[in-house]
């Protein structure tokens, strides 16, 4: 039986046949892919990822509810209490009372779940209620709920890329992975502007065909270094050079401007910005959401 050697596993989906070595004649011969190949396929990716050091083993935790931050660790059929540092709900608003009552009530009245997407079954009410609440609390037209910062991120950006043809898209060098991954799954140019440097985000500006549609996509506060972007800085540059502005807020909203509206809210900026995008506090319960005007 010669040796299976199984080609592309970077590519496994390009793979439609397997190539084997015929130790005895030296040459490689093809024979249909089978069933069991899946499988081999799918394993020789796994171990990769493995000696990598990149395969993920995620804790399996309940958080206690009256016990902030703690939660109960499950491994191995054992239990230990652990304290949870790095959840999203900083600010314990998850085990808040009225945040409480407020999911009964709504569980009560209609039911577990939202019986399915919006393009199926109609989007809930009670997301029509937050997204006009978050249009109001940044002063926008319009406001859409995504499950996670995450999707919001690349969802928008990415679209705003493939509406907008021959879109330039100026990305701060610290912006986070959610947004660079949005910028390139819209397939527009790119150019990465040093962090908060206002003279390098000119000099890319004018460099740039005054023709073609440009984004300036930036945070207000970075999460590593916890910095805050000279917002009207980039606006009047965006106004200068006729360049839309799209700002990250998650780090803002909730903490940040009289009604919490985040740094843009703060500092007088938000009518300046075109897109923001953000969450629920940073007692991040609920979901994210991106909010136009
Ligand atoms: C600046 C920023 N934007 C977006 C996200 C993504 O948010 P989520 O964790 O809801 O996917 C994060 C994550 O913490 C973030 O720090």
């Amino acid at each position: 039986m010669p040796g299976l050697i199984v080609f592309g596993v970077r590519n496994a989906h390009k793979l439609n046949w397997v190539s084997t070595l015929d130790h005895e004649a030296g040459t490689r011969v093809s024979r249909n892919f089978k069933h069991a190949d899946y499988a081999a396929a799918i394993n020789t990716v796994l171990d990769q990822v493995r000696k990598e050091g990149r395969y993920r083993e995620f804790a399996d935790i309940k958080r206690q509810c009256g016990n902030y931050p703690t939660a109960t660790r499950y491994t191995d059929g054992e239990t230990s209490a652990v304290t949870v540092w790095c959840s999203n709900d900083y600010l314990c608003m998850g085990q808040h009372p009225d945040v409480i009552a407020a999911m009964h009530a709504a569980i009560d009245e209609a039911g577990a779940g939202s019986g399915g997407t919006r393009n199926i079954s109609g989007t809930t009410h009670y997301h029509v209620e937050l997204e006009a609440e978050l249009a109001d609390l940044h002063g926008k037209q319009s406001a859409l709920v995504f499950t996670s910062g995450y999707i919001s991120n690349q969802a928008t950006l990415s679209t705003l890329a493939k509406i907008l043809p021959g879109v330039v898209i100026l990305s701060d060098e610290m912006n986070h992975a959610s947004m660079i991954e949005g910028i390139r799954q819209g397939r527009g140019d790119k150019r990465i502007f040093r962090h908060n440097d206002l003279a390098d985000l000119e000099r890319q500006l004018g460099e740039i065909d005054p023709s073609r549609p440009k984004v300036i996509a930036f945070e207000s506060v970075y999460s590593m270094d916890g910095d805050i972007a000279p917002i009207h800085g980039i606006c009047d540059l965006a106004d200068r050079f006729d360049a839309m502005t799209y700002i990250d807020e998650v780090h803002g909203v909730g903490i940040y401007g009289p009604r919490g509206g985040g740094i843009s809210e703060r500092d007088g900026a938000a009518d300046r910005i075109d897109i923001i995008e953000g969450t629920l506090a940073d007692g991040r319960i609920y979901r994210r959401y991106s909010a136009a005007g």
